[in-house]
């Protein structure tokens, strides 16, 4: 495994300023995520959003990715791709993915979203996945084992007879948009004896779907769009954090 970068509080304050924006991009579309609005309008918002604020769209980066943000709706488990035909309706639920670039910075976020009256499968799978976010920051400590993460994860959804995606992972993040090391949202031993240190930055960012399948396909047409095989209800959180010496400090709150 590549190096995992070490970042002064000076660059953590700079990690901290783009991830500022990111959340904040979060928080101003939320009026906008309503029955009848496209995933692309959402998409030219949060862009409009980022560049007022003095940001750049980290997707727009990425090879091959043509837009500012990813917008993942019901069976899409990431990567959503916004589209003028994709409209929201009553039911929907939807993940937004932020990454700012901020003088060369990133911070990177994702929630959900809801429209109208959604089910209770839906209810139930977002709340268990925000807490398996909320769970695997709180074991982030100095030489705790990034296998902790996953086992964290695992020990919320479990229970719930609901599936942890293990094929797209969390990811070191600060100078570059993905670094080392890979954040696994399962248990992966290989990772007991790799331990976290003061000053590393990464993101943790389950994807749990509402069975317990964990298969995926890829929209044959845009190439990114990743669905669950069986049409399962598929939920996200993303967070940016620092390890800190008291534990994990998140770098992605409004
Ligand atoms: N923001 C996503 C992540 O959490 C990555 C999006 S890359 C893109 O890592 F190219 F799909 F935009
Ligand atoms: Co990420
Ligand atoms: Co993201």
């Amino acid at each position: 495994m590549n190096r995992i970068e070490i970042y002064t509080p000076e660059q953590i304050k700079h990690i901290a300023a783009a991830g500022k924006i990111a959340a904040q991009t979060l928080d101003y579309i939320e009026p906008f995520v309503k029955t009848g609005i496209s995933t692309l309008q959402l998409n030219d918002l949060c862009h409009n959003f980022i560049k007022k604020n003095g940001g750049k769209a980290a997707p727009l980066e990425v090879k091959g990715y043509k837009h500012a943000i990813c917008t993942s709706v019901n069976d899409e488990i990431c990567h959503g791709v916004p589209h003028k035909n994709i409209m929201l309706y009553d039911g929907d639920i939807i993940n937004i993915d932020v990454t700012v670039n901020l003088n060369g910075y990133y911070g990177d976020t994702s929630r959900m979203y809801t429209v109208g009256k959604i089910s209770d499968t839906a209810k139930d799978l977002i709340e268990t996945t925000k807490l398996a976010l909320m769970e695997a920051i709180n074991v982030v400590k100095p030489n705790q084992p990034f296998s902790a993460i996953g086992k964290a994860i695992e020990k919320i959804t479990k229970p719930k007879g609901y599936g942890i995606i293990r094929d797209f992972c969390g990811h070191g993040i600060g100078t570059m948009f993905h670094g080392a090391p890979h954040v696994f949202h399962f248990y992966h031993p290989e990772y007991d004896n790799v331990l976290m240190k003061e000053g590393m930055v990464f993101t943790i960012e389950p994807m749990i779907n509402a069975t317990p399948s964990i298969t995926y396909f890829i929209d044959k047409k845009n190439k990114w769009t990743a669905f669950t095989q069986d049409g399962a209800l598929s939920a996200q959180f993303e967070h940016t954090i620092v390890v800190t010496s008291k534990g994990a400090k998140i770098l992605t709150r409004p």
